[in-house]
């Protein structure tokens, strides 16, 4: 009887523990997961750069972004799959060329980071489609798209774009 109530009681503490901890003010190891604070509504500030672009360059850029996204769900379904070819084929929609045959008066407007972070995730789809030949080990590939996705991540965070009133 008295062991039952101990125990109890150590429940209880541990419990309290948890659920202070829980309500713990935002540590600096929380700026790791943005998403995880509750934002007020109202009281938030993006304090991200505005890249400025025209609305129908927002729209071409917009499309190339979701192409982008669709690469990166196409690759890590062929790798489920490990199905080569739909990996080579949904890396090679966002490589190098897409850079290129953005008119060159949308890529005049970035600014210098913006476009390294930009080649380096098309260099990695590039990477993706030119070195996949096999899945026996999808690591490399996995490796490469988390570069990739690091760049998303990296330049999401810094910028957005906006059109001069
Ligand atoms: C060089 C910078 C940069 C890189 C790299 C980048 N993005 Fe973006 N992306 C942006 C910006 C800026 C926006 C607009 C955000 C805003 O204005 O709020 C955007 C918007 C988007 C959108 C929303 C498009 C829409 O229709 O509204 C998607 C989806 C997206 N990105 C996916 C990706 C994915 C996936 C990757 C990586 C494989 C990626 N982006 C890499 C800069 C980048």
């Amino acid at each position: 009887m008295r062991l039952t109530n101990f125990c109890a009681v150590l429940t209880l503490l541990f419990s309290t523990a948890t659920f202070a901890q829980d309500m713990m003010p935002m540590t600096s190891g929380s700026m790791a997961k943005p998403m995880m604070g509750k934002p007020m509504p109202g009281k938030v500030e993006d304090n991200r750069e505005i890249v400025p672009l025209t609305k129908s360059e927002i729209t071409i850029v917009d499309e190339e972004m979701r192409q982008m996204l669709a690469s990166v769900q196409g690759i890590t379904d062929g790798l489920a799959l490990r199905d080569v070819h739909s990996v080579v084929e949904a890396a090679s929609q966002s490589g190098g060329t897409m850079m290129q045959e953005l008119p060159s008066q949308i890529r005049m407007k970035f600014p210098e980071p913006f476009t390294q972070m930009g080649m380096a995730t098309h260099k990695a789809f590039d990477q993706i489609a030119q070195e996949t030949k096999n899945i026996k080990d999808p690591a490399p590939v996995l490796k490469l798209l988390s570069t990739a996705t690091q760049n998303c991540v990296a330049c999401h965070a810094t910028y957005r774009f906006a059109s001069p009133k």
